[in-house]
């Protein structure tokens, strides 16, 4: 599904990664792991096409992203839904219109949003807050709310860029779950975080990055530095 083949990401005159070598299939739950600065966000963006690869080659299913004219960015960006530690949700919206905004930009039809939100809520665990403003939800079920919107337009590949990175450890617990019940349903998920103990317990893939290189990789990984 994503393919990178020496790919160089610079910064002014700072490599904000080097030389990255990394193939994630279809299905898989990946997480990435380093010290600030190490480049897991800037991997992300690249993904996503907020950043540009500057030497190499970055594909997603099998289309050379540096090919993408900018108008084609936001086809790119419907196969992936993209969750922030901090959800940016909107203030003045609740959960359901929230997630039925992003379904409305999207293009979809009014009953296909009204079927689809109320699942999605309920996929994520929010059906009793439906109709609740952010500021009446914890933090952990605002992440909820963001994670459901990521998903509105049902993306292939999930990613999340330490969305746990402002819950305590009960919620960010909680958001682990979902995460890989969504994997378990089929998305791809790709996850940057510095919570050792949620990597240690998805026994999945870790990917740990140091000053923009990949340091090391682990099949059923435990969180090194
Ligand atoms: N827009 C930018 N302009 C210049 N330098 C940047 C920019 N974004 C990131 N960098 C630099 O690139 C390097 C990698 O940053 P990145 O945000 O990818 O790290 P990170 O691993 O996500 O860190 P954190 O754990 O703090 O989120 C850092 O040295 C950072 O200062
Ligand atoms: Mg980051």
């Amino acid at each position: 599904m994503i393919r990178f083949e020496k790919v160089t990401k610079t910064y002014k005159d700072k490599k904000a990664i080097e030389n990255i070598d990394l193939e994630i299939k279809h299905g898989e739950f990946v997480s990435i792991v380093g010290v600030s600065g190490a480049g897991k966000s800037t991997l992300l963006k690249l993904i996503f096409g907020e950043e540009k690869v500057d030497e190499g080659k970055l594909y997603i299913d099998d289309i050379d992203i540096a090919s993408l004219a900018d108008e084609d960015i936001p086809y790119l960006r419907r196969k992936i839904g993209i969750v922030f530690q901090d959800m940016k949700l909107l203030p003045k919206k609740t959960a359901y219109e929230n997630v039925a905004f992003a379904m409305e930009v999207a293009g979809y039809p009014k009953d296909k949003i009204t079927h689809d939100v109320s699942k999605i809520l309920d996929i994520v665990g929010l059906k009793d807050k439906t109709h609740n403003f952010p500021d009446e939800m914890s933090g952990g079920e605002k992440q909820r709310v963001a994670i459901a919107r990521a998903l509105a337009h049902k993306p292939v590949l999930l990613i999340a860029d330490e969305p746990t990175g402002n819950l305590d450890e009960v919620n960010s617990f909680e958001i682990l779950d979902l995460l890989q019940k969504i994997n378990q349903l089929g998305t791809t998920v790709l996850l940057a975080t510095h919570a050792r103990d949620l990597v240690n317990k998805i026994q999945k893939r870790v990917i740990t990055m140091d000053k923009g290189r990949i340091s090391m990789e682990q099949a059923k990984g435990h969180y090194k530095l």
